[in-house]
Order: structure tokens, then sequence, then C-alpha cells
């Protein structure tokens, strides 16, 4: 069987990497995960079971019981589910539990699709070291935040700009600086800073990066 094609998408919060990531999978047809929504998930069922994120029993037990039907739902994109998202993203057990899942994704892309679009923190560190193309994206933190304002108040969500800034700061921190999966610009990533791009540019420079070695792998499959 051929080996699945994988672009790995990873950055800081609200750096676009989700919307890039999507659009990357519509543009080769490839399948697309957001891999933050499983940690969010494991968050939604920690609060909702009453548990506290930072403890790994109630964590894992988070992890073990996700809702994947869930995972389009507004209720997940809350700053409250990600703080906590990233608390739980630091426990190595719940990595652990969220593995498999994420490396059979890749490996054998849902309708039989030849290739996968992750975007995570860890995606071309530790789910998938050798993915055929990796990114990563940032922004300065004060357009991230501006930018997750604007997304929340599309949901009806209305937050502080300034409230959301000093989270965004908080949760890069912790995920740059834990022990276990880092957030980290992998050796071969090719960094994207769309601070200065619309969505159109960021994707135009997205794919401009990830492209010669997408296209060189699909043409090999089907040299095969
Ligand atoms: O949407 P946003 O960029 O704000 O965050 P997300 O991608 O939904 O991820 C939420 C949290 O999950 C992050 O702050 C990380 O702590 C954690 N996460 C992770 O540790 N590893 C991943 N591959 C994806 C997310």
């Amino acid at each position: 069987m051929n080996k699945s094609i994988v672009i790995a998408v990873d950055g800081t919060a609200a750096s676009g990497k989700g919307t890039l990531a999507k659009k990357l999978a519509a543009h080769f047809g490839f399948a697309h995960l957001d891999s933050g929504a499983l940690y969010r998930l494991t968050a939604l069922a920690v609060l909702n079971a009453k548990g506290d994120p930072r403890n790994e029993a109630d964590a894992v037990r988070g992890a073990q019981s996700i809702d994947l039907s869930l995972a389009g739902d507004q209720a997940i994109r809350t700053d409250v589910v990600g703080q906590a998202a990233s608390q739980v993203a630091a426990i190595g057990a719940v990595r652990q539990a969220l593995l498999d899942f994420q490396r059979s994704f890749l490996k054998s892309p849902p309708g039989g699709s030849p290739g996968a679009v992750m975007d995570g923190r860890d995606i071309g560190t530790v789910i998938c070291p050798d993915a055929t193309a990796k990114l990563y994206i940032d922004a300065r933190p004060e357009l991230r935040a501006h930018r997750r304002w604007l997304e929340l108040k599309g949901m009806g969500i209305a937050r502080d700009e300034q409230g959301l800034l000093a989270e965004l700061n908080t949760r890069d921190a912790a995920d740059k600086s834990r022990p276990i999966s880092p957030l980290k610009l992998a050796p071969d990533a090719a960094l994207l800073d769309t601070s200065d791009l619309g969505i159109d540019a960021a994707f135009a420079a997205a794919l401009a990066l990830v492209s010669p070695r997408v296209e060189g792998a699909l043409r090999d499959r089907h040299r095969g």
C-alpha cells in the first residue's frame, strides 16, 4: 500500500493554522484533522464531569470519553475550554491516549484520500516527524487576539480583547515551555508569519511552501 501524504501544520494559538489547514486539505482533496479539537474535547469532558484539568486521572478519563461528534460544537471554542485544553495537553498520559487516533488518521486518511492535513502543536515534531511537508504558522499576538475576538464575536460570544490577548500569551508560553511535546519549530518546517497577510494571501504563501513536496509525492504515487 502507498504511504499517505501528510501536511503538518503547527503554530501558535489563533495564528490561522486551522483555516490554512482546511484550505490546503480542500485544495489537494486530502482529509483534515484539527488535533486541537481533541484536547479541547478532552478539556470539555473534564469540565463537564466537574474534574480538574491538571489532575492526571481526571484528564485521562476525559481523553478516554471524548465525543468526536462535538468537534464542530461552539462549546469547545471558548477561552475557558482553551485554557483547560492547554492544561490537559501538558499531561503525557493524555497525549498518549490521543496518539493512536491521530497516527491512524494519518496512516489511513478517511474517505480513502491519498493524504491528510493535520494542525496542532506537535504534528511535525512528534505525531509525524516524517511528514511530507511541514508548516509553522505564527503572527503577532495582538493580531491573533483580534482575530480570535472576531471569531468569537461571529459565534455570538462577546469577549474583552485584552483578556483574550492575555489568555493567548499565557497559553503559548505554557505550550512552548512544557517538557512533553512542546510547541517548537521543527528543523525542516517552513515558517509562515501571517501578521500582514489576509486569508487569500496567507493561503497562497502556504501553498507555495508545501506544493513542491506535495506535488512531488503525488507524482511518485501515480508512478507507483
Ligand atoms: O485554536 P487555538 O489555536 O487557540 O488552539 P487549539 O489548536 O484548539 O489547541 C488548544 C490547546 O490544545 C493548545 O493550547 C495546546 O495546549 C493543545 N494542543 C496540543 O498540545 N497539541 C496539539 N497537537 C494541538 C493542541
